[in-house]
């Protein structure tokens, strides 16, 4: 694993979660994208790429949930929190046992991958059949995702561009600054062309930044308006 990937969230654990619990009205919408897109999970094998601190995972009952997690610091919260880190390191390089989930989600890690095509090819090999790779993630072509591209490339969010139009608390920069934000459609198309032909898509955060945390969204359909958009890919 790289340094660089293993720096990008160790060290952020307590500033990740604290952001949440702040913007609590944000993290109640997506966790409602996130328990609706996951459904009913009793008696089922799941995998969590890139589980972080097992923070949305803290609210199901995680007792059939696996994680890989390169942080350290992130992954030790989420264990105590009860999901079974199967390995501290990058999905890129674990080797996953073929037709054994039942769910393969990626909860916010995909934006932090530069190459998604192999990591998807992976991820539903080891699927059983029909079972279900779901992405969620910020869309680089969202209000947030522009957001934090300009932030990236300004270096800060004090700017005068973003007098006004920045949320109390913005995602701390340097989490959004070593995102690799996709595309929706960039990740519907790898998908296609690893044969995959049956999606659904939910979305949430379809106001503006600004406004987002001032009351708890419902989920909807589409990944078209979203700030978080749920790819479900059935193998
Ligand atoms: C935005 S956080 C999401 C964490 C958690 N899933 C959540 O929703 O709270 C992205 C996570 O992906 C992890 N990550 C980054 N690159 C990864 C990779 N190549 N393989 C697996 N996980 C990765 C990071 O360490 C981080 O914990």
């Amino acid at each position: 694993m790289s340094n660089e990937t293993k720096q990008k969230f160790d060290g952020y654990a307590n500033q990740y979660d604290e952001w949440f619990m702040v913007n609590d009205k944000l993290f109640t919408s997506e966790l409602k994208l996130f328990q609706k897109v996951l459904g009913d999970i009793s008696g089922k094998r799941l995998l969590s790429v890139g589980c972080g601190s097992g923070l949305f995972e803290s609210y199901i009952d995680c007792s059939g949930i696996e994680g890989i997690e390169p942080s350290e610091d992130m992954g030790k919260i989420a264990e105590k929190r009860g999901v079974n880190i199967i390995k501290y390191g990058v999905i890129e390089d674990v080797e996953l046992p073929e037709n054994t989930y039942d769910i393969i989600y990626f909860n916010g890690s995909s934006s932090y991958m530069e190459d998604l095509a192999p990591v998807y090819e992976k991820s539903l090999k080891a699927l059983k059949e029909n079972g279900k790779l779901i992405l969620l993630d910020v869309p680089k072509e969202s209000a947030f995702g522009f957001m934090y591209l300009l932030g990236k490339s300004l270096n800060t969010y004090d700017h005068e561009y973003l007098r006004g139009a920045m949320p109390a608390l913005p995602y701390p920069l340097a989490l959004a600054s070593s995102g690799v934000w996709h595309t929706t459609e960039e990740k519907i198309n790898i998908l296609k062309n690893l044969g995959i032909q049956k999606f659904s898509y939910y979305q949430t955060l379809v106001k503006n930044p600004l406004y987002t945390n001032e009351e708890v969204e419902e989920v909807v359909e589409g990944y078209q308006s979203g700030g978080y958009v749920a790819i479900i890919a059935e193998k």
